[in-house]
C-alpha cells in the first residue's frame, strides 16, 4: 500500500491524483494533504479522505478549517499552515510516497524535505526542478530516492528509457502542442487577452501552466527539467511541435531507433504510472488507435515564441538563470492575467530580468529561494515600468 502525501491536493494534478486513489483503493491511500487557499476544497477532501495532517497556506485559513472540521465532528486530523505545514505533510512518518504538485517554488522546501527524508517522489512541480534541480537530483541520488516524473513529457521519456541505457541515448524529443497561438499572425500577439490564452487546445490545467503553454515557456521549463532529471545537456534535449498531443515525447537512440510513448491526453495516466512504478496496473485509460488519422511534427518557431529561446539560454548558463527565468515568468504571468502587461510583455519582462541576473550558482535551498526573491523583485520593477509605459 502506498500511503500518499499529496502536496497541492486542491489543484488540477492533486485532484487527478485523488481520482486515481479512488480507483485503486487496494494500492493507494491518503496520509496527508497540503493545499494553498482553497479552503472549501480542502474541507471536502478532509471529510472524504481523513488524512493525518492537512495544511493550508496561512495560519488564518488553517484556523478557519480547523473550526469547520471540529463542527463537522472531525477531530483526528491535525491542521497546519505555511511551508512548515507542507514540509510536515511531506515528511510524516506514515507517508511512503509524495506527490509534489504545488505550483511554483512554494513547493520547493517540502519537496526537498521529502527527498531528505527518503520518500519516493512523484514529481509534477516542474518549477522546483527548474529552480533547484541540481540540488534535488544530487540529494536524491545520494539517498537513492526515486524521482518519478508526472509531467507527461518526462513521464513518456522515463517510459521510453526503460528499454535502453543512458549511454545509448542520442537525444530526447519533448513534444509541444504549440498552444492556441501557433498560427496567429505575429502582429496580433499584443492583442491576445487572458481569456484567449487560457484556452489550451488539448489539455485542461492550472492557470499558470496554461499561460506558460501559450508562450511556450512551459516547454522551456520542461527542457530544463529534462536536463536535470535525465542528466543531459540542453543540446540533447530537443523540442518538436506536435499539435495532436498524442505522442507525449520520444527518445532517439544512437542506432537510429526512435521510441515514442502514445496515450490518451489525460494526466491520470502519468500519475498512475508514477504511483505504481515499477508495476503497470490495468486501467480504463485506453487509447483508440483506430481514431488516429494524423501525426504532425514541426520545428518550433523561436521568433514567435521567444520564451523558448530564453529558456534554452538560461539552461545553458545554469546557476541563477533558470531560477530567474521561472521567478520572472511567474510574476509576468500574474501581471498579464491582471491585464497590467500585454501577452508580449511576458517574454520582455523575463528577458529584462535575465539581463540583470548575476552568474552565481546557489548551492543551498535557502540560496535558491533568496535568488528567487531577488528575481521576483526585478520582475516587479520591470512590470511596473512596462505598465507606466502603457
Ligand atoms: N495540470 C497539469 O496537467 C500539469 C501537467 C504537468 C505538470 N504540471 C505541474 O504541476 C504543478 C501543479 O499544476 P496544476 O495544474 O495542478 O496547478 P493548479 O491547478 O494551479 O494547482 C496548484 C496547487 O498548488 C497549491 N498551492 C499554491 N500555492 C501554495 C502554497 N503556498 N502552499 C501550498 N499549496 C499551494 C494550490 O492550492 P489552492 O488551490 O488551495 O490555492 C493547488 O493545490 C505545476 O508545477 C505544473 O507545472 C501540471
Amino acid at each position: 500500500m502506498k500511503r500518499l502525501a499529496i502536496l497541492g491536493s486542491t489543484g488540477s494534478i492533486g485532484q487527478s491524483t485523488l481520482s486515481i486513489v479512488e480507483s485503486y483503493p487496494d494500492r493507494f491511500s491518503v496520509a496527508t494533504l497540503a493545499a494553498g487557499r482553497n479552503i472549501d476544497s480542502a474541507f471536502e477532501q478532509t471529510l472524504r479522505w481523513h488524512p493525518r495532517l492537512v495544511s493550508l497556506a496561512t495560519e488564518e485559513l488553517a484556523s478557519e478549517l480547523a473550526s469547520r472540521l471540529r463542527a463537522a465532528g472531525i477531530t483526528d486530523t491535525e491542521v497546519l499552515w505555511g511551508s512548515g505545514g507542507s514540509v510536515a505533510c511531506a515528511t510524516h512518518p506514515d507517508v511512503n510516497f509524495v506527490v509534489s504538485a504545488i505550483v511554483g517554488v512554494a513547493g520547493l522546501e517540502a519537496t526537498h524535505a521529502a527527498i531528505l527524508a527518503g520518500k519516493p517522489i512523484g514529481l509534477a512541480n516542474k518549477e522546483c526542478m527548474v529552480a533547484a534541480g541540481e540540488i534535488l537530483t544530487r540529494t536524491a541520488r545520494a539517498g537513492n530516492v526515486p524521482l518519478l516524473p508526472i509531467d507527461s513529457e518526462h513521464n513518456a521519456i522515463h517510459q521510453c528509457m526503460r528499454v535502453g541505457v543512458a549511454a545509448e541515448v542520442k537525444q530526447i524529443w519533448l513534444t509541444a502542442s504549440g498552444g492556441p497561438f501557433r498560427r496567429l499572425p505575429l502582429a496580433d500577439f499584443d492583442c491576445i487577452t487572458p481569456e484567449q490564452a487560457l484556452k489550451h487546445p488539448t489539455w485542461v490545467m492550472g492557470r499558470r501552466i496554461t499561460i506558460d503553454s501559450a508562450t511556450m515557456l512551459n516547454k522551456g521549463l520542461e527542457v530544463i527539467e529534462a536536463c536535470r532529471l535525465f542528466d543531459l545537456p540542453p543540446s540533447q534535449v530537443r523540442v518538436t511541435v506536435h499539435p495532436q498531443s498524442t505522442v507525449h515525447s520520444l527518445v532517439e537512440y544512437v542506432d537510429g531507433s526512435i521510441l515514442a510513448q502514445i496515450s490518451v491526453t489525460d494526466m491520470r495516466l502519468p500519475i498512475l504510472y508514477a504511483l505504481a512504478y515499477p508495476e503497470r496496473p490495468a486501467s480504463n485509460l485506453t487509447f483508440n488507435l483506430a481514431a488516429l488519422s494524423q501525426l504532425d511534427f514541426e520545428q518550433p518557431d523561436f521568433a514567435r515564441f521567444p520564451c523558448l529561446r530564453l529558456a534554452y539560454e538560461a539552461a545553458q548558463k545554469g546557476g541563477e538563470h533558470p531560477i530567474a527565468l521561472n521567478a520572472a515568468d511567474e510574476v509576468a504571468v500574474e501581471a498579464f492575467l491582471d491585464r497590467r502587461i500585454p501577452f508580449n510583455g511576458i517574454p520582455r519582462t523575463i528577458e529584462e530580468v535575465l539581463e540583470r541576473t548575476p552568474t552565481s550558482h546557489p548551492e543551498t535551498i535557502a540560496g535558491v529561494l533568496a535568488a528567487d526573491s531577488q528575481a521576483r523583485e526585478r520582475a516587479r520593477e520591470a512590470v511596473q515600468q512596462a505598465a507606466t509605459r502603457v
